[in-house]
């Protein structure tokens, strides 16, 4: 295993990450970002989306593998109370706020120092920035272990209560050509999601996925219900729901393998949910490929979305003092 600087263009530094199986993981300074993971299938394949370089994901793209704070998922009515103050957010999706705001954690410069076998990226949050309170330092760190595992280790700590939230939205394809994902077999150990309305903002009711479309408790290819007429998943235009996961110690909460190519990716974590995003929004961005309606998928580990306007789901409040952490594990076989 190892970590090397391996440059820098339009301000933005880029660190490879490679193991003793040729796996490579290049990461930018630009929003924590997964610059290319290549695995040594064929004559190489590179497994997220994004563009030939880093200073193309500056601007307009749907999160391209970046780190996503405060809080990722929608915020209802871009909005929250805590301690006796609302604090108002930008609306960036309608009237609800999505994956940190206008300028979120995805659209900051980290620092960046390698620290032994890992690359640590960190980032200080004003308090008020995007309307959030409490200065928050935050640090992610990145390791690519030599059983071919991708980690990542969030950590957080606020001078104020806040809320935070912090996922990766990577977008994968296993078959590495990024046409469609509908073919790609999926598990996702959990019973249930969180019911979403039109807007996709989940309010505190819990939807049982047995016998539904959203049931991928059992492998099953992504495009086998993904057209079920239901309100959510029309709502959606594909899947864009929240699994809450059932607690399972060892084993992934979600799997998804590619028969074209052969490589099987496995998510392990510390959070209770994952949203699981078919790319439903994708339009034809041309980035290393030309990314069309389904063409990569995410699985996004995270806390309860909106769960600071909802009593009933885990908190997302982080006191004054107290460390957020959050670890995630994306393992391939190939
Ligand atoms: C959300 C989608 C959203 C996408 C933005 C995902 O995490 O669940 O609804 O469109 O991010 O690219």
């Amino acid at each position: 295993m190892s970590v090397k600087f391996i440059g820098e263009s339009d301000g933005i530094k880029k660190f490879a990450l490679e193991n003793k199986n040729f796996v490579k993981a290049e990461i930018i300074t630009y929003g924590a970002r997964i610059f290319r993971l290549v695995l040594p299938v064929g004559d190489g394949i590179d497994i997220v989306a994004g563009f030939n370089t880093p200073g193309e994901f500056k601007g307009d793209n749907p999160y391209f593998n970046a780190v996503i704070g405060r809080c990722c998922n929608r915020i209802a009515k871009a909005g929250f109370a805590l301690g006796g103050i609302t604090y108002n957010l930008y609306a960036n999706d309608g009237e609800n706020h999505l994956h940190g705001g206008k300028e979120g954690f995805d659209r900051k410069i980290w620092d960046a120092q390698t620290v032994g076998n890992t690359l640590r990226l960190s980032l200080t949050s004003p308090d008020m920035q995007e309307g959030y309170p409490g200065t928050l330092k935050v640090t992610v760190d990145y390791e690519l272990t030599d059983d071919n595992e991708l980690k990542l280790t969030y950590r957080a700590v606020s001078d104020k209560d806040t809320v935070c939230n912090l996922t990766n939205h990577a977008y994968f394809n296993l078959d590495g050509d990024f046409e469609s994902v509908l073919n790609h077999i999926v598990t996702i150990n959990a019973d249930f999601i969180t019911t979403v309305d039109d807007e996709l903002i989940p309010y505190g009711d819990l939807t049982k996925v047995d016998g539904t479309p959203y049931d991928f408790k059992q492998p099953k290819k992504i495009g086998k219900d993904i057209s079920a007429e239901t309100k959510m998943l029309t709502a959606a235009k594909g899947y864009d729901f929240n699994y809450v996961l059932n607690k399972a110690k060892d084993t992934p909460c979600a799997t998804a393998y590619s028969q074209k190519s052969g490589v099987k990716m496995s998510v392990f974590t510390t959070e209770p949910c994952m949203q699981f995003y078919t790319g439903n929004f994708l339009d034809g961005i041309v980035g290393k490929k030309v990314y069309g309606y389904q063409s990569a998928f995410c699985m996004e580990t995270q806390n309860f979305p909106n769960a600071c306007n909802v009593p009933g789901f885990k908190s997302t409040i982080l006191k004054k003092g107290e460390q957020y952490f959050s670890a995630t594990t994306y393992k391939f076989d190939f």
